[in-house]
């Protein structure tokens, strides 16, 4: 039987990892890095990297794969995530298949934490019941960037017995403004702020949390939108790629 950790590893500050975590790696005989083309790449293998150096002392071995590239022009969004997914499946069951001998222990570090918009669990899930493997694996939490975001910014995730909805650039585009109260918004390509502009809202924006690069904004949408927008630009041009997180929030109307 074979061991396999998921470890949350936090939004890319060395600090932000927990001790069990750390515990965790230190049985690890196999890291897999899979790594994905396109910008931010380098930058994002590295925390990988400083966060093994920074807390491993056990002898391990680090093992990179190329991770599968999704088709983004697909029209039929869902089913290009899909292939993407088998496609990703396949790859990690090879470096389990070949890369790991019987008894032994891998990990594979994810981003922030790995319940919070990552595939790896359901890729576990999905490769145990192709029933080719003979595997166990584990989930160690990690900080999310969310967590990062409201940290820096000093606020709670929602304010007294409010909703709080976690959700994305592209799902919010079907949301009507006004019926937002607190939404997180993650993986947010097109600025969908702007909607928020009319309807009074508040945002708190955080860009590369927890590196030396973070970036902060907040305020009323209608006033800072074209703020973020300028550090949104700002952030590509210096490092080709963006990681930015926000929160949009109804200002309150009661005491
Ligand atoms: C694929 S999701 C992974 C989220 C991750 N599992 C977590 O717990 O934060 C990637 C999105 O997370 C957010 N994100 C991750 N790291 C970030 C960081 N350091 N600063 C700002 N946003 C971040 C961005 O919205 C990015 O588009």
């Amino acid at each position: 039987m074979k061991t396999i950790h998921l470890i949350g590893i936090g939004p890319g500050n060395p600090d932000q990892v927990t001790l069990e975590a750390v515990k965790t790696m230190n049985t690890v005989d196999v890291f897999f890095m899979l790594e994905k083309a396109g910008r931010g790449k380098d930058e994002l293998l590295a925390v990988r990297r400083e966060i093994l150096e920074r807390h491993v002392s056990h002898p391990h071995r680090v093992v990179t794969a190329p991770s599968p590239r999704r088709n983004r022009e697909d029209p039929h969004y869902a089913g290009g995530v899909v292939a993407w997914r088998d496609e990703r499946i396949d790859v990690i069951g090879r470096l389990i298949d070949t890369e790991l001998e019987d008894g032994q222990t891998g990990a594979f570090l994810v981003w922030g934490d790995p319940s919070l918009y990552d595939g790896m669990i359901e890729s576990l899930v999905l490769l145990k019941a192709r029933d080719t493997l003979d595997f166990e694996f584990t989930v160690i939490p990690g900080i999310t960037s969310v967590q990062a975001l409201t940290a820096r910014h000093r606020i709670g995730l929602n304010r007294i017995a409010e909703t709080i909805t976690i959700t994305t650039g592209r799902l919010l585009e079907d949301v009507a403004a006004e019926s937002v109260t607190n939404a997180v918004v993650m993986l947010d390509s097109r600025a969908a702020y702007h909607r928020f502009a009319e309807t009074g809202h508040d945002v708190y924006w955080g860009a590369y949390l927890g590196t030396p690069d973070e970036r902060l904004v907040a305020g009323p949408v209608a006033e800072v939108a074209p703020v973020i927008d300028a550090e949104i630009e700002a952030g590509r041009a210096r490092h080709g790629w963006i990681m930015d997180t926000y929160i949009v929030r109804k200002p309150r109307t009661e005491p």
